[in-house]
């Protein structure tokens, strides 16, 4: 698939390191008994229970933006967003980063209509030039970790100047590749998650919350 580049813009000199350290803020990390608000009546018969709020999702993602905005102070970045998990996380994200930037989108899915990891199929390529730009590539969750390794080698060769990442959540119990993000908004534990970006076979994305899909409704019907 051959696209039209678009047009670069010239490097920004002289070339201020951003921070290399990860995360300053600390990220959430989500009890799993936790209880929180009650499920939407709408969605009581799909999803268990909300393991985290609109609220609490809006407050953290203020909290990250601060901290790139400040990490990335004085760089062009461009953002590379993977697709189709990232949307409401990355639209949150980026309308309170206070930079000049570049999006674009790797369309990539590794679940197809189960719960485990499956493997990766790329659905759109990168457009974007990022040779010696800053990236700040983002994803919904790192679970195994393979996908955001696949989409490492995947720009390594494409030379960038620094690759940054930036999750929503994390799921650390589950990862099998060496990987941490830079940025990360909730730490969860293992369980299986929809809603505000995420799916199962492709639903629930649109809910406002993180929640806890119920066993009956992820098993064969
Ligand atoms: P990884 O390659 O195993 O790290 O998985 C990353 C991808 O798997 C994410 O971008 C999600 O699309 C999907 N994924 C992992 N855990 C969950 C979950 O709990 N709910 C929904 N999707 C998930
Ligand atoms: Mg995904």
């Amino acid at each position: 698939m051959k696209r039209p580049s678009p047009r670069p813009t010239p490097p920004r000199s002289p070339a201020q390191p951003i921070s290399p350290s990860t995360s300053k803020t600390k990220s959430r990390t989500v009890k799993p008994g936790a209880r929180g608000t009650m499920v939407p009546k709408e969605w009581r018969d799909d999803v268990d229970r909300v393991l985290i709020t609109p609220r609490q999702i809006s407050r953290r993602i203020r909290e990250l933006s601060t901290e790139i905005s400040r990490d990335f102070s004085g760089r062009e970045m461009v953002v590379v967003s993977l697709l189709n998990g990232t949307v409401l996380f990355l639209a949150d994200l980026i309308r309170h980063l206070s930079l000049p930037l570049r999006l674009d989108f790797i369309g990539v899915s590794s679940y197809g209509a189960g719960t485990e990891s499956g493997e990766l199929v790329f659905t759109k390529e990168l457009r974007l030039d990022v040779r010696g730009r800053d990236v700040l590539l983002i994803d919904d969750i790192l679970d195994t970790g393979r996908t955001m390794m696949r989409v490492r080698e995947i720009l390594t060769p494409l030379a960038p100047r620094c690759v940054r990442t930036c999750v929503l959540l994390d799921k650390p119990a589950r990862r099998v590749e060496s990987i941490q993000a830079d940025y990360v908004g909730f730490v969860i534990p293992d369980l299986f998650v929809v809603g505000y970006g995420l799916d199962y076979a492709e639903r629930y994305r649109n809910l406002p919350f993180v929640g806890v899909l119920k066993p009956e409704r992820s098993s064969p019907a």
